[in-house]
């Protein structure tokens, strides 16, 4: 059975009657099956899970869908049932009685690039939720997916340059049949708008054939964005260096994030993968006869 708690003091009696080691999946609610794989993932990692949905007012800026996006703890209640022990679904009031609060948590130079460059103030948002989520569970791990590419980088810094006494374990991105990463956002699309999206997918998979040539690499990055469907804006089409977020040249060795974004009939969507790279990749050097020596 699951239970359901609402306050940070009945989380804390709850958290404290959980057996062994405690994973938790951090969600905004509006569950779907890239969620439920993390929750499949904390029950292979841990004892007991536990699954929080707040939709996080402070990591969305103004102008963004923090009042349309999706609230169906119901729904979300059925999906999780039995699968985890503990759901924690605060009000806004409970986890800020002051709103903003008036200490939060910054995400440093990370936090300012690409997704933070778009939206100022989001990854300080997400880390401050996130910090005072790991105090409230206190969990043996934390499970996250690998779409929010930069969230991901952002929390792992968190928990590193912090000491915050968590593993962070990351799950692969789940796609619908065609190809499209899921997300809760995907539920603004309409069936048009979901096939304009699949250019993600499609360059997520150009990219992957692409490597481990870096140069190929990048040009498949530039003909995705330059070869674009009409409603289809991309913000931004990049390979990183996974520690920096700093653009990769055409000879970086080693491990590469791409990371993309593109509004979709006003949405938003992100996907990403990472990739091997081992610089410019020549032509094979032609092996045919060479010329007799001449006698001297
Ligand atoms: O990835 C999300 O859904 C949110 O950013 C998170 C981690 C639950 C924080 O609100």
């Amino acid at each position: 059975m699951t239970a359901l708690v609402t306050t940070k003091a009945d989380l804390r009696r709850a958290r404290a009657q959980l057996p062994g080691t405690v994973a938790v999946v951090m969600t905004m609610g509006a569950l779907h099956e890239g969620h439920l794989m993390l929750v499949r993932r904390a029950r292979e990692i841990a004892d007991s899970v536990v699954l929080t949905d707040f939709v996080n007012p402070l990591q969305f800026g103004p102008g963004e869908d923090f009042e349309a996006y999706p609230r169906e703890l119901e729904a979300d209640l059925a999906q999780v049932d039995g699968l985890v022990d503990l759901v924690f679904a605060p009000s806004t009031e409970e986890m800020y009685p002051v709103l903003p609060p008036p200490v939060s948590v910054t995400s440093g130079r990370l936090g300012t690039r690409f997704e933070g460059a778009a939206r100022p103030g989001h990854f300080d948002g997400v880390v401050t939720v996130v910090t005072k989520l790991l105090q409230l569970v206190r969990p043996d791990a934390a499970v996250f997916g690998r779409k929010d590419a930069q969230q991901l980088a952002i929390i792992q810094r968190l928990v590193a340059d912090l000491d915050l006494p968590v593993r962070i374990e990351a799950v692969d991105i789940v796609r619908e049949p065609g190809g499209l990463a899921r997300s809760s956002r995907n539920a603004y699309l309409s069936e048009e708008g979901r096939e304009r999206a699949l250019v993600l997918s499609r360059t997520v998979r150009a990219v992957e054939a692409a490597a481990p040539d870096t140069g190929a690499v990048l040009a498949a990055l530039r003909e995705a964005t330059g070869g674009a469907p009409a409603g289809v804006d991309w913000a931004y089409a990049e390979a990183v260096d996974p520690a920096t977020f700093e653009p990769i040249g055409p000879d970086h060795q080693g491990e590469v994030l791409v990371v993309l974004a593109a509004r979709v009939e006003g949405t938003r969507l992100l996907d990403a993968t990472s990739l091997h790279v081992a610089g410019r990749v020549h032509p094979p050097v032609s092996r045919g006869r060479l010329p007799e020596p001449t006698a001297p």
